[in-house]
C-alpha cells in the first residue's frame, strides 16, 4: 500500500472536515484506491485554539516551511482562505514539486493565470473542486463531462451564506443581521462575510465557472456585481405576494463569442427550479448546445460537503502521483474573451 503524505494549510471549518473525513473513511478509501492519504503537518495561526478535531501532538505548526520544504509531503492542501499568504504558499508548493488542492476561489479568480501557469510549469496538478459549489461536483462537470459543449448559459445559486440569509428572512422573518449570524455559526460564511453578502464570493465563483466553460481566463473584476446587503424582509415579502422568491443569482451567457457575466438579486417565479433551492444549498442550471439543460444541486457550504470535494481532489492528486500521468491543462484559448460591459 502506497502512503501519500499531505500538508494541510488551515484547520478551520473545512480543514477540520477534511481531517475528520480522512480519519473516518481512510481505511475504506485505502482499500478502494490502493493508496493511503496521511496528514503529516497542519499549518495554523494559533496553536492553543480549541479545535473540533483532536490531532496527534506535534502535528500543528505555525511555520509554513515545515510543510512547503518537507520533501516527504507530496500534496499541499490549502484551506486557509484569503489572498496572502495563501497564494504565495500555493506557488511555493508547486515550485517545490508538490501537487496542490485548494478551496480558495478568491486566489484562483483573481490570480488564475499566474497560478494555473505555475502548475503547468511545474508539471503538477492543481485541483479546486471545493472552490465552487461545496460538495456539488460542478468543476469536474464543466472540465470533463460537458467539455465538448458550448456552454450557452449558466444560471446558478453559488453562495450558501446568501441563500441561507434570504431563505431565513423570507420564511421566518429574521432580520438580515440575525440570519447572517446564524450562517456564520453554521460555518457557511467566509472569515470576512462582506465577501459573501457583497456578491463578491459569487463573482469569484462565476468567474471560475466562466473560465472553465470558455477555456480563457475571465477575471472576477469583469463580473457585474450587486449584493444582498440592501434587502429588507419587507422587500422579500412584497416579492412573495406577487409570486416571486428573491435569490442571488450568478449568470453567464455566451452568444456569438461575446460573454456576459453578472451577479445580482433576482426575482425568481415560484415554481421555477431555482426557487426551491433553500438554505445553504447551491444549484447550477447549465445549458450546453448538445447536452441541453442540466441541473446540479446540493449543499454549497459547510464542513462536510466541502470536505467531500476536497478529499476527492486529494484522491485525484494521489492517482497522478501513483500513475505518473501528466496533469491536464486548465486554460486552452490564447485569445482573451470579449466580455460585454454591464451597467454599473
Ligand atoms: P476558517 O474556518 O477561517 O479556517 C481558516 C484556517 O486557516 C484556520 O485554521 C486558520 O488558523 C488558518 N489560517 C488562516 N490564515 C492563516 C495564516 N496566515 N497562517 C496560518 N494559518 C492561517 O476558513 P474555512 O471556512 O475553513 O475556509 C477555508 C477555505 O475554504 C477558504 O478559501 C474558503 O473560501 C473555502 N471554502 C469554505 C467553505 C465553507 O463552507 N466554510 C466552503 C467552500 C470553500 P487558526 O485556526 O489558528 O485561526
Ligand atoms: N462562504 C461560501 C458560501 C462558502 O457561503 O457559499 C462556500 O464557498
Amino acid at each position: 500500500m502506497r502512503e501519500i503524505k499531505i500538508g494541510l494549510l488551515g484547520l478551520g471549518v473545512v480543514g477540520s472536515g477534511v481531517y475528520r473525513l480522512l480519519s473516518e473513511n481512510g481505511d475504506f478509501m485505502a482499500q478502494k484506491t490502493g493508496s493511503r492519504l496521511t496528514i503529516k503537518k497542519i499549518l495554523v495561526r494559533d496553536l492553543g485554539k480549541p479545535r473540533p478535531v483532536s490531532v496527534p501532538d506535534g502535528t500543528l505548526t505555525t511555520r509554513a516551511e515545515e510543510i512547503l520544504e518537507d520533501p516527504e509531503i507530496e500534496i499541499v492542501c490549502e484551506l486557509m482562505g484569503g489572498i496572502e499568504p495563501a497564494k504565495s504558499y500555493i506557488l511555493s508548493a508547486l515550485s517545490a514539486g508538490k501537487h496542490v488542492v485548494t478551496a480558495n476561489k478568491a486566489v484562483l479568480a483573481e490570480f488564475g493565470p499566474e497560478v494555473f501557469q505555475a502548475a503547468e510549469a511545474a508539471d503538477r496538478g492543481l485541483f479546486f473542486e471545493a472552490a465552487v459549489g461545496g460538495g456539488v461536483p460542478i468543476i469536474k462537470t464543466l472540465r470533463e463531462s460537458l467539455s465538448a459543449n458550448r456552454i450557452q448559459t449558466i444560471t446558478a445559486i453559488v453562495n450558501g451564506t446568501c441563500n441561507y440569509i434570504l431563505t431565513r428572512m423570507q420564511e421566518s422573518g429574521l432580520s438580515f443581521k440575525e440570519a447572517l449570524v446564524e450562517a456564520q455559526k453554521l460555518g457557511f460564511a467566509e472569515a470576512d462575510p462582506t465577501l459573501d453578502i457583497s456578491g463578491m464570493d459569487s463573482a469569484h465563483k462565476l468567474a471560475l465557472l466562466a473560465t472553465l466553460s470558455y477555456g480563457s481566463f475571465v477575471p472576477a473584476e469583469k463580473v457585474y456585481v450587486e449584493g444582498i446587503e440592501g434587502l429588507e424582509p419587507l422587500d422579500l415579502a412584497f416579492a412573495k405576494e406577487f409570486g416571486f422568491l428573491t435569490k442571488l443569482l450568478a449568470i453567464a451567457r455566451e452568444k456569438e463569442g461575446e460573454v456576459e457575466v453578472r451577479v445580482h438579486p433576482t426575482l425568481v417565479p415560484e415554481g421555477h427550479m431555482l426557487s426551491s433551492v433553500r438554505l445553504a444549498y447551491n444549484a447550477f442550471l447549465l445549458k450546453g448546445d448538445f447536452v441541453g439543460e442540466i441541473m446540479l444541486y446540493g449543499l454549497g457550504a459547510g464542513a462536510e460537503p466541502t470536505a467531500s470535494a476536497v478529499v476527492a481532489d486529494l484522491l485525484d492528486a494521489a492517482r497522478l502521483i501513483i500513475s505518473g500521468a501528466k496533469p491536464t491543462s486548465i486554460l486552452y484559448r490564447e485569445t482573451p474573451l470579449d466580455i460585454k460591459p454591464m451597467p454599473r
